[in-house]
């Protein structure tokens, strides 16, 4: 009898814990903040950069460097979108302690993994500092601009014309497997940051290597545009890059969809708003019923840590979307408005009772956790807000970021003098990694098949 009842309050107790999740009410801003500071205090557990033996800046094993990038920019986000300053601090703090001796986010640390894609997302990190007006750094530190910027400029320094016609390679560091892969989320970078550095700074030298990249993602089919304009993940360079992998992630149709919005917004060409508004009709393959999912990898269970983050960006770049190109306002909204409830069903999990999950249309926690999916959970439920706050400001509307168009471009050989001074032993633990990932990468793409 004892025992029964014990049994019955158990499976209410999880009855009650797996269905419920947050109490999200998206019309509601007390709602809104309570939802999301829970979320976000979930994603700072993940953060012990400031223990004693720690690096500032770096999330706990075993998420990498990007990915803290990427969980930064998260952060900026809700001290802007919840007008909260409680993690401000900590937020500047990490995005300065990482920027490398050369101050353009190649910190020495990090040749044996850092790629493109990895610099890239510490860049669209300082690029919404510049954009939010978020503290500015002190005069003897770089400024947010000033960063996007030497992200920039090293990044485009890369671009390979020898293979493929053009466009960029994954990996930075010839030691670094996937040097011979060229791959959307790299050039997505490129593209998306120097978007939005046209619009901030009004140089059009930022529009022109847009148009760049975007045409060479179409000559090499990385990007498609008949049907539906889909963005595949890239392809090694023998072939002339025709041997494409079809995966498709979220980031790289957010990425390549918001910098398109952004290049409408400061063009105002027709050509930028077509292709808007079709990469975000082509973003339907990542949505069930209007709930944001990974398609590659949600259904079979193969997402990885970097991959379970990739809906945070999404939903950003979704938020951008909508604000650059008014038009898409109500069809990105309804997206963001659905997902943003599914998301908040499944943060009911962990000893904390707010622990998110992966699966936003499971009606509840689906067990999985971790710094990617409390990410994806807050971005998607704090860019609710796009319309209550000012739009990315620029230089000439409120910004106040200090910059420079030369920023990075001081030292750029010495990335050669790095390839000198590295330790053997870490390239071989460099190639594990990408191997690991490699590796899911094939498990992924059974989806595609199937
Ligand atoms: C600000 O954020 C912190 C951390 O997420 C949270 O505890 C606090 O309640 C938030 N304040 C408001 C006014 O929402
Ligand atoms: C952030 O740092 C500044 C300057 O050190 C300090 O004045 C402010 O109180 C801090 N804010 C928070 C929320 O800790
Ligand atoms: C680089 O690694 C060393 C040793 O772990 C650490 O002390 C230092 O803070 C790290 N620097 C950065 C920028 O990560
Ligand atoms: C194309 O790439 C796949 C892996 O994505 C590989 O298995 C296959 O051998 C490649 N085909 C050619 C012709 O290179
Ligand atoms: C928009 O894109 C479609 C599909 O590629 C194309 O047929 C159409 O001509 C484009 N319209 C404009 C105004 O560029
Ligand atoms: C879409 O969501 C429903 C639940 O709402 C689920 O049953 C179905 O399997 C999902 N489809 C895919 C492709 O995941
Ligand atoms: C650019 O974005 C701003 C801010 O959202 C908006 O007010 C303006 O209408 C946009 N411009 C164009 C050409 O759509
Ligand atoms: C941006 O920050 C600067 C420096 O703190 C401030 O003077 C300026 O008013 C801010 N701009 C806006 C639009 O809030
Ligand atoms: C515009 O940007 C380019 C590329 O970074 C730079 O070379 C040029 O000096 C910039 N022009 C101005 C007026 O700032």
């Amino acid at each position: 009898m004892k025992t029964n009842f014990l049994k019955i309050l158990f499976y209410l107790l999880v009855a009650v814990t797996f269905s419920y999740g947050l109490d999200l009410n998206p019309d509601d801003l007390d709602s809104l903040k309570q939802a999301t500071a829970l979320v976000a205090d979930g994603l700072m557990d993940y953060y012990n950069g400031l223990d004693y033996g720690e690096t500032i800046g770096m999330f706990s094993d075993p998420y990498y460097w990007w990915e803290a990038g990427g969980a930064w920019g998260s952060m900026v986000d809700y001290w802007y979108f919840m007008e909260n300053d409680t993690y401000a601090n900590i937020t500047k703090q990490a995005l300065l302690f990482q920027v490398g001796d050369n101050w353009d986010y190649v910190p020495s640390n990090q040749s044996t993994t850092e790629g493109n894609d990895d610099q890239g997302f510490w860049g669209l990190a300082v690029m919404s500092a510049a954009e939010k007006n978020f503290t500015n750094p002190s005069d003897d530190e770089p400024g947010w601009l000033y960063l996007a910027q030497a992200v920039f400029n090293t990044i485009a320094y890369r671009w390979d014309t020898d293979n493929c016609g053009g466009g960029l390679r994954w990996q930075i560091f010839q030691w670094n497997s996937g040097y011979d892969y060229k791959n959307s989320v790299s050039n997505g970078c490129l593209f998306q940051i120097g978007a939005r550095l046209a619009r901030y700074t009004g140089n059009s030298t930022y529009i022109e290597w847009c148009e760049m990249v975007w045409d060479w993602m179409v000559s090499v089919d990385f990007i498609t545009t008949d049907d539906w304009w889909f963005v595949y993940d890239g392809a090694t360079i023998d072939n002339n890059c025709q041997n494409i992998s079809k995966l498709q992630w979220t980031y790289n149709q957010g990425l390549f969809l918001g910098g398109a919005a952004f290049l409408y917004n400061v063009t105002g060409e027709e050509k930028w708003l077509n292709r808007t508004q079709n990469l975000l009709d082509g973003s339907a393959v990542f949505f069930n019923n209007s709930v944001m999912y990974e398609a590659a990898c949600q259904g079979i269970g193969t997402c990885n840590n970097d991959q379970r983050s990739f809906k945070a960006y999404f939903s950003r770049f979704l938020g951008y979307t909508a604000l650059m190109v008014p038009s898409t306002y109500n069809q990105v909204y309804e997206l963001l408005r659905v997902s943003a409830l599914g998301a908040a069903s499944s943060c009911s999990g962990g000893t904390d009772g707010h622990t998110c999950g992966i699966n936003w249309f499971y009606g509840g926690w689906d067990g999985f956790w971790g710094l990617g999916e409390q990410m994806s959970a807050l971005e998607v439920m704090q860019n609710l807000r796009i319309n209550d706050l000012p739009a990315p400001y620029t230089a000439s509307s409120g910004g106040s970021s200090e910059g420079d168009p030369a920023a990075g471009t001081e030292d750029l050989g010495s990335e050669a003098n790095k390839a000198l001074s590295i330790d053997t032993a870490d390239i071989v633990g460099a190639s594990i990694i990408t191997a690991v990932v490699g590796l899911s990468l094939i498990a992924g793409s059974i989806w595609l098949i199937i």
